[in-house]
Order: C-alpha cells, then sequence, then structure tokens
C-alpha cells in the first residue's frame, strides 16, 4: 500500500471585493461565491492531505497581517490579491519577508482585460499564476501548490 503523503497546511488569501463574488460582475467573475470556492478547496485539501485556512480581506494592511500570522503554520499560500494584485508593493514584500512559495491565482484572464490589470506585481515571483478559468483556478492552484510543495522545485 502507498504511504500517506506528509500532511501540508496552506493559506488561501484573498483580496478586496471577492467577498462579493457571486453577485459581483458576474459575466466576469462567474457566480460561485466564495464560501462554494472555500468549501471546494477544504474538501480538495482533504483529499490532497492538506490543511485550508482561508482569508478574505478588503484591507491591504489586514492581508499583510494575514500573511505574517499564516506564515507561523502554512508551507506555502495561494493568493488572489484581486485590485491589490497590480498595485500592492507592500503585499509583495510581505510574501518575500516570510519566504514561502506562493501561487497567483486569478478569476478572470487579466491579460486579456484593461491594460492596468495586466501587470501583477506579484507574479514575478510566484510559483506560477493561474488565470482565465474561474473558480476552477482555486483548485487548479491548490494542486499545483501542493504538488510543488510535495516535489521541493
Ligand atoms: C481578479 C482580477 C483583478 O484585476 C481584479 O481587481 C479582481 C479580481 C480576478 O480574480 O480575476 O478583483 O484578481
Amino acid at each position: 500500500m502507498a504511504a500517506e503523503p506528509e500532511a501540508l497546511s496552506v493559506g488561501v488569501l484573498n483580496g478586496p471585493n471577492l467577498d462579493l463574488l457571486g453577485r459581483r460582475e458576474p459575466a466576469i467573475y462567474g457566480t460561485t461565491t466564495l464560501a462554494e470556492i472555500d468549501a471546494r478547496l477544504e474538501s480538495l485539501g482533504r483529499e490532497l492531505s492538506a490543511r485550508v485556512e482561508s482569508v478574505q480581506s478588503n484591507g491591504e494592511g489586514e492581508l499583510i497581517d494575514a500573511v505574517h500570522r499564516l506564515s507561523e503554520r502554512v508551507d506555502g499560500f495561494l493568493v488572489n490579491a484581486a485590485g491589490y494584485t497590480h498595485t500592492s508593493v507592500a503585499l509583495l514584500d510581505a510574501l518575500l519577508a516570510v519566504d514561502l512559495p506562493f501561487v497567483e491565482v486569478h478569476l478572470s484572464n487579466i491579460h486579456a482585460r484593461e491594460e492596468f490589470r495586466q501587470r501583477s506585481l506579484l507574479a514575478p515571483r510566484a510559483i506560477g499564476t493561474i488565470g482565465g478559468f474561474g473558480a476552477l483556478g482555486y483548485e487548479l492552484g491548490l494542486r499545483a501548490l501542493v504538488f510543488h510543495l510535495r516535489r521541493g522545485d
């Protein structure tokens, strides 16, 4: 019988306005709510032997505090920084300061949208970025992060 994989812990960060998923511009972001995304991640986490802890905040400082706090107990982050993706040096600095790997996720394909969304301050330091697959992107991102953490590259 195959050995049980080592248990991991993953922090999920959701930035501003993602609390409104479900009713926020559904043509762009879909109709799945953040609570549904969290539930899917928790269930996938069980399958992958990864504990998932999700945080959503509309505040940049709160997200930074969450990075600091969660870094004490997680092995990596799944990050949809929403609007802060394009603006927040401070959030990038927090992720670099705690020195944990992270996967960047977006519901929409930011490269197919307005020019100001096409640059991500986080992307150059992420393991990788998943975008354009709606809520499924979070599950793909969790799989990718866990794969990376277990394989160690
Ligand atoms: C987003 C894309 C961002 O440009 C936007 O500000 C968001 C959501 C996405 O998931 O597609 O809030 O991160």
